[in-house]
């Protein structure tokens, strides 16, 4: 028998099995609209690489990482001793980083192509899930090696739910495991980072990627617009997937420069006793909301401005998250453009709450 046949044969007989000609002919009828916006699809796969990435560099950590007493210990050995841990251990940093840089630019596409409009709202819901669990692995993540700017940046990131009432100071100290961070937050955060999430994020992915097949991909409102015959598509496979692929390619070359000529630092152990070191600040994908909250709680009077700060900034989360029941169709009219602009206004706040959070950083 030829190499050929034994290569055709096993293919029958997982075919048989499995019908893998039925998903090839699904992916053979698969379009993509071509427009001046498409550059724009590939965020979606450029955040699903990097989160291969995490996947990856995260279990190859897992072999040496100690959670508890022995975390920063066992964070050093990886960085100074083991070979390569040190790149390991920055490519997962970057790429934590990379990746929600990416969920960000790939929800503001989706917003102003207005993909989340029916039939996609589930689309939109799932994402929104999707990025909250990804800044939730970035904050359980950012904790584990314990040295001084991850333990005094997660007390005060903790500080934040305190000021919800009644049920505030409980989810905190639960967090916590006391009233202190401390080896028990490690250890907790640990079991976040590694099992619970793990088991939120990837279901929840699966669904999301599911509702891409079904649906495909939207086109904005412009494109929409125009007759059936003048709107170009080309084939997911193999057209639209080497570019895809490109794309990661350009993602991992990103990754390698940045990781290997900014390695991920290790600072002190931390010390519960010592003093805050300056310019403690969240990660740049908290900075906003802490520094809307920040301005919101001095700018509103009385010892209830913290709570009414986070009331008004909860409003406008779910203002953001329910968009697609607001402004869920083409007819939409004034509602359709409300939405846009408010969209408009929420990038400029973003941005413009980063920059001077970083600015006024100490
Ligand atoms: C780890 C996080 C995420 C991954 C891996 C991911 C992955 C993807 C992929 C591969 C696609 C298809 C290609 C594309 O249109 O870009 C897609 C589409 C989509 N995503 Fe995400 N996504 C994530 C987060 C989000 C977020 C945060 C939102 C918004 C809140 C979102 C909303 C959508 C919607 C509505 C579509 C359909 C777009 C269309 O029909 O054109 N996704 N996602």
């Amino acid at each position: 028998m030829t190499s050929k046949t034994i290569t055709t044969s096993a293919y029958e007989w997982v075919d048989e099995r499995l019908g893998l000609s039925e998903l090839a002919a699904f992916a053979r009828h698969k379009t993509v609209p071509v427009h001046s916006q498409s550059f724009w699809y590939y965020w979606g796969g450029i955040s699903l690489f990097l989160f291969l990435v995490q996947c990856f560099t995260g279990v190859l950590l897992l072999v040496y990482y100690r959670p508890g007493a022995e975390a920063y210990e066992s964070v050093r050995q990886i960085t100074f001793v083991m070979h390569f841990g040190w790149l390991i251990r920055s490519a997962h940093s970057w790429s934590a980083n990379l990746m929600l840089f990416a969920i960000f630019v790939h929800m503001f596409s989706v917003f102003f192509m207005k993909a989340y409009r029916k039939p996609r709202e589930f689309g939109w819901l799932s994402g929104m899930a999707l990025l909250g669990l990804a800044t939730v692995f970035g904050f359980s993540g950012y904790l584990l090696p314990m040295d001084e700017l991850s333990y005094f940046a997660t007390k005060v990131g903790l500080e934040i739910p305190v000021a919800i009432p009644f049920i505030g100071p409980v989810i905190a100290d639960m967090l916590r495991g006391g009233p202190e961070v401390s080896e028990f937050t490690v250890q907790r955060f640990f079991a976040l980072h590694v099992v619970v999430l793990p088991a939120l994020f990837l279901p929840l992915l699966g669904f999301h990627l599911w509702l891409v097949q079904r649906y495909g991909n939207a086109v904005p409102p412009r494109e929409e617009s125009k007759p059936l015959s003048e709107r170009k598509n080309i084939p997911f496979m193999p057209s639209f997937l080497r570019k895809d692929l490109a794309m990661w390619l350009i993602s991992l070359n990103i990754l390698a420069l940045l990781a290997s000529v900014f390695p991920w630092t290790l600072g002190k152990q931390a010390d519960a006793l010592s003093p805050a070191p300056l310019g403690i600040h969240p990660e740049w994908y908290f900075m906003s909301p802490f520094e809307m909250l920040k301005l919101l709680g001095n700018w509103l009077p009385g010892e209830f401005g913290e709570i009414a700060g986070l009331l008004l900034f909860s409003l406008g989360i779910a203002l953001w998250v329910l968009i697609p029941f607001y402004d869920s169709t083409r007819e939409s009219g004034q509602r359709g453009r409300t939405a846009h602009y408010f969209g408009l206004v929420a990038v400029i706040l973003l941005l413009a709450t980063t920059a001077i959070g970083y600015w006024t950083i100490r």
